[in-house]
């Protein structure tokens, strides 16, 4: 047996994941975000082939992710998390970034930043993992957004997440 509830006891924090290829640039929103190794430090992102993220990455070979702060304004988090890149340029809205190896790096709403160069990714079926090798990473001011108390605060995630879980969330 299955009970999908049990995975609201996982823990993750709430990032903006930047990518770039052919001079476009995007940015996604992510829970599936994790560091991996501490010793020439790796981190692990989950993208769903659905996403033009998906695409940048495979393509570009570079992603950052950015840790959204917890005083993060829920329409800045949807605002990247519910629409695609494929339809607006979502960095148009005015976004405060700054740009590595072609790709986007948030600033705004974030407590940090990792820039990370793809040395490997895994085909898990609906989405794929890239592990990244981080080649920059600085801390910025204010503390991390849990996911938990995103979702329990702030609101919603579409069905491209790996965490979505239409059948959990009618508690
Ligand atoms: C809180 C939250 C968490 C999300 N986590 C992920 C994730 O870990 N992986 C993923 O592929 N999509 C995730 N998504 C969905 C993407 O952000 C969404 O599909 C986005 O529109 C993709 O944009 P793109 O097509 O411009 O890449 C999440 C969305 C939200 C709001």
């Amino acid at each position: 047996m299955i009970d999908k509830k049990a995975f609201f006891r996982f823990s993750y924090g709430v990032y903006l994941v930047g990518s770039g290829f052919g001079g476009k640039m995007n940015v996604m929103t992510a829970n599936a975000v994790f560091q991996v190794t501490s010793k020439e430090p790796k981190v692990v992102v989950s993208v769903n082939k659905e996403n033009l993220t998906h695409e940048f990455i495979d393509k570009g070979g570079w992603f950052s992710a950015s840790v959204l702060r917890k005083d993060a304004p829920v329409d800045f988090i949807q605002g990247f998390g519910f629409r695609s890149g494929r339809r607006i340029d979502k960095l148009r809205i005015g976004t405060r970034h700054e740009v590595r190896e072609g790709v986007p790096v948030v600033l705004d709403h974030c407590a940090a930043y990792v820039v990370a160069k793809v040395i490997n990714q895994v085909d898990i079926g609906t989405h794929t993992l890239f592990i990244g090798l981080v080649q920059e990473a600085r801390l910025l001011d204010g503390g991390e957004l849990v996911y938990s108390d995103y979702r329990n605060e702030k609101g919603a995630t579409p069905k491209t997440a790996p965490t979505y879980n239409r059948e959990g969330e009618d508690k």
